[in-house]
């Protein structure tokens, strides 16, 4: 199979969504299902280079032990997904993920909404990226395609971005092709101030292409699309799917 230069981190967030929506009470039964670390092993055989997924503060859908358990038992990297919280960080900084990526949570929102404002909260952000720093993971800030965020991201010393392409994906004609632009600006300037250039949200396989004008893009986190296609051709082959439109992509 072709070996894509872009990255896949498969989001399983929606595979415990799953498993909660019938055993949110009785997660210690031997018939909760579907396996969270089940999923991430299978995404692995796949050719998933990383696991991602959201501990949110609500906990709607990882768990705690689950991100334990993943932790213990994956052999590409983790990259947890967290919003900057003391509760949360304590978790990052016990588990040592590989990878966080710094996202804003709102209780209500059904899925991230918009990009982290890492302008707007230079200091704790800062405060957060160096203690996850010290202790060996590399920290992502999403955020929108904005210029601003971009160099306060580098200005608070995160190693890396994950462009929100949810306006992208949610739009087609002139008004994804405007925001292709915007993604591309915000690409350039984060590799030139030395930023590894990531992208995730509401990405497909039909829009993947749409997507590859943007330059310098290291790593995709995928999930409900991604999830929703191994409901009918199983969660490797899915994953499979994905890697072959990866492999299209050319800086
Ligand atoms: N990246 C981040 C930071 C996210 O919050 C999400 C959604 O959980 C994703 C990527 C994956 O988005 P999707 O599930 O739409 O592929």
């Amino acid at each position: 199979m072709p070996q894509p230069h872009l990255l896949l981190g498969v989001n399983i967030d929606h595979v415990v969504t799953l498993r909660q929506a019938r055993y949110r009470a009785m997660l210690e039964s031997p018939n909760a299902e579907p396996s969270v670390l089940q999923a991430a092993l299978e995404a692995e055989a796949a050719g998933a280079h990383s696991i991602t997924v959201h501990l949110r503060a609500d906990r709607r859908h990882i768990q705690d032990a689950d991100v334990r358990l993943l932790r213990q038992s994956i052999s590409t990297k983790l990259n947890l997904e967290m919003g900057n919280t003391r509760e949360i960080l304590d978790i990052a900084l016990a588990v040592r993920p590989d990878f966080v990526c710094m996202v804003p949570e709102n209780r209500e929102e059904v899925t991230t909404e918009g990009g982290l404002d890492v302008a707007g909260q230079r200091d704790s952000l800062r405060a957060t990226v160096k203690a996850l720093s010290d202790n060996g993971t590399r920290v992502s800030m999403f955020i929108d395609p904005d210029l601003d965020q971009v160099r306060a991201s580098a200005e608070i010393g995160a190693a890396m971005i994950e462009l929100h392409t949810g306006t992208f994906a949610n739009h087609s004609g002139a008004e994804r092709e405007a925001e292709v632009r915007r993604l591309c600006a915000a690409a350039e300037l984060g590799h030139a101030l030395g930023l590894q250039i990531n992208a995730g949200h509401g990405l497909t396989t039909r829009n993947l292409p749409d997507l590859w004008a943007v330059p310098h893009l290291a790593e995709l986190n995928i999930g409900h699309h991604i999830v929703s296609r191994a409901v009918f051709i199983g969660l490797r082959a899915a994953v499979r799917e994905m890697l072959t439109v990866m492999a299209t992509y050319r800086d």
